[in-house]
């Protein structure tokens, strides 16, 4: 049996850990229709914790009740690739060549530019209401995807939220979910640039819990044939701390010493792979959410660290010699950029796994 475990960016795991539930409410608005409140959902959390993941899912979910799906990451131009996608989508569907001829919206020059001139955005209103009633007429809908709303100008957020504001008031079948970094939601939602969204369904992805991923990984070893002792499945676990990447690095590496050994798996083996996990985490997450920070933001990470658990703000205030209201600062923009968690009343840890003892390097 092939490697079913998924250690890559976006890559779909065996297994949802944890997410049960999450996307009923968007689930219950495909149903619904039109101004369902679960159409506008947006997805946050910190690096690697499942967002691009929990997309794909909602899309195929989308498309399993019949609805068009587009799904774009929000690079430069993105807006411009949506209204191309629905051009397509309004040819393949059949219904004749859209009223105006209309071309492409990005092959014009106009994809790489963060806005589309005034005349380009009233064609491409047009062709998302010609699209949408034509699949209202067949009983669905449309839902865009937008990833990493973290990484683009909010001129091109902001038109898109405004003519989909535009489309729900028409009463018109379509549903918006956007997924990014916690730091672009709220500075989103603070500017005031797409205040509609505020009323969007927010789900905020965490850690699975542990129990939860040891019942997975025996599941999945079962499946695979490999033999491994509750115990050492549960040591594995634990290992992940229930993060979805080390989810699937632990599981992946697991499965590759099992491969090596005849389908079993014994302590020393077992201890091979979570070090193996931890060494790749610490490369592609730990050292690319580091590479960002400023100086003083890394100082606060660093006294952080020197304590086991969470951290009080006080006795960051002190290793740093600042006052509350600066520490209150460099708390929320930390909070905001995923690295950190608010951890009980006036405390702090760290979000993403590996980070601490990185750091105490
Ligand atoms: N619920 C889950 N259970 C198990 N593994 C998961 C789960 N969600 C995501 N993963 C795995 O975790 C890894 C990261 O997922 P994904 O790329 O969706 O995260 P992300 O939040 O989009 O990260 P980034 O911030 O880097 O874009 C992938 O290897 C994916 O297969
Ligand atoms: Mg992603």
């Amino acid at each position: 049996m092939q490697n079913p475990f998924k250690p890559t960016a976006g890559a779909t795991p065996p297994e949802l850990v944890g997410r049960a539930g999450l996307l009923d409410e968007f689930e219950y608005g495909l149903q619904q229709g039109s101004g369902a409140p679960g159409l506008l959902t947006i997805i946050t959390g910190s690096r690697g914790i499942g967002k691009t993941v929990m997309l794909s899912a909602a899309e195929d979910i989308a498309r399993a009740q019949g609805w068009a799906v587009i799904s774009r990451t929000a690079t430069p131009g993105f807006l411009a690739r949506v209204g191309d996608d629905m051009l397509r989508l309004l040819e393949e569907l059949g219904d004749g060549p859209p009223a105006r001829k209309i071309t492409a919206f990005s092959a014009a020059g106009f994809g790489l530019t963060t806005q589309l001139p005034p005349e380009r955005a009233v064609d491409w209103r047009r062709t998302g209401q010609e699209l949408l009633r034509v699949l209202d007429s067949k009983g669905t809908g449309l839902v865009i995807t937008v990833d990493e709303i973290h990484a683009v100008d909010r001129t091109e957020i902001s038109q898109l939220a405004a003519d989909v504001q535009h489309f729900i008031r028409d009463g018109l079948p379509i549903g918006l979910i956007f997924a990014g970094l916690p730091s672009a939601v709220s500075d989103l939602l603070n500017e005031g640039v797409a205040t509609f969204l505020r009323r969007a369904d927010r789900i905020n992805l965490h850690e699975a819990a542990i129990a939860e991923v040891t019942t997975s990984f025996s599941q999945l070893f079962s499946q695979g044939g490999i033999t491994i002792s509750h115990d050492l499945i549960s040591e594995a676990a634990e290992a992940t701390e229930g993060y979805p990447f080390l989810i699937q690095l632990v599981g992946y590496y697991l499965w590759l010493e099992a491969d090596k050994a005849g389908w079993t798996l014994d302590q020393a083996s077992v201890q091979r792979a979570i070090a193996t996990a931890q060494r790749r985490n610490t490369l592609v997450v730990v050292e690319s959410a580091l590479s960002d920070i400023s100086d003083r933001d890394r100082q606060f990470l660093d006294a952080m660290a020197t304590q086991d658990g969470p951290s009080a703000a006080g006795q960051i205030g002190a290793v740093l010699k600042a006052k509350p209201n600066v520490v209150s600062k460099y708390r929320n923009r930390l909070i905001a950029a995923g690295l950190i968690e608010s951890a009980g009343y006036g405390k702090v840890d760290f979000a993403i796994p590996g980070l601490r003892q990185y750091l105490r390097q």
